[in-house]
């Protein structure tokens, strides 16, 4: 089966597009980075993909007047690599609805936070501040409203009491790291699909997969 072509877009440190990269990297992997795009010109994650030796592209919002015109120079990128499937990794933008529905469900978010719980920024501020017990990550398939759409994966992690916000963000990003990698596997294995809005399974070797909820 021939791998399936990847862009992973990012505004930062990229290091969930390590973690992707790293899967990528061994030779039966289902999935090839082919670009990364970054639309902050000093993204750390841009040195990642070079080590890598996956091409990388700015196209900094910034020297676009209107979202639509940033997305169009993006579109124009992903058109001309013949990307099948857009990682969101740390990637600060919201994306228009047309982009959007360009892309659906060939387009995936990681988001830190246990979704629908924690929607947009400062997740783990907030997480303490409502006292949950168990926070998390989510990669989900990406609808137009902001960090809604059918679930893949999740991980839990526990908040232990006086966790500061970086604590706990900590925790959750190590999670982070092992389960983009496993959402992208399975979606480049055909191992997953979207059924009515909801994610459906087919030859996952271990369900639990889709659940990560590791001791302490
Ligand atoms: C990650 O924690 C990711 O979940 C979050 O930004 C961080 C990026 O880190 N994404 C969002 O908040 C998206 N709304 P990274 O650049 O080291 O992967």
């Amino acid at each position: 089966m021939a791998k399936l072509k990847v862009a992973v877009l990012i505004s930062g440190s990229g290091s969930n597009l390590q973690a992707l990269l790293d899967m990528c990297a061994a030779e039966n992997a289902p999935a090839e980075i082919v670009r990364v795009i970054s639309n902050v010109p000093t993204a750390y994650g841009l040195e990642r993909a070079k080590q890598a030796g996956v091409p990388t592209t700015v196209i900094n919002h910034k020297d676009y007047d209107s979202r639509e015109s940033f997305e169009d120079a993006l579109n124009q990128m992903l058109d001309s690599e013949n990307i099948k499937m857009i990682c969101l990794a740390g990637f600060m933008r919201l994306l228009t609805d047309s982009f959007v529905q360009k892309w659906k469900d060939m387009l995936i978010n990681i988001h830190p936070a246990l979704l629908p719980s924690f929607k947009g920024l400062h997740t783990h501020e907030r997480a303490i501040e409502a006292g949950v017990k168990f926070h998390g990550a989510t990669v989900h398939y990406v609808r137009p409203n902001m960090d809604e759409g059918p679930i893949i994966i999740q991980a839990c992690v526990p908040v232990l009491p006086n966790d500061t916000a970086d604590e706990l963000g900590k925790r959750v990003l190590e999670q982070e790291h092992k389960i983009y990698p496993l959402a992208l596997r399975m979606i480049a294995k055909r191992q997953v699909r979207v059924s009515a809005e909801k994610v459906v399974y087919n030859g996952v070797d271990n369900l639990m997969e889709s659940m990560i909820n590791p001791e302490g």
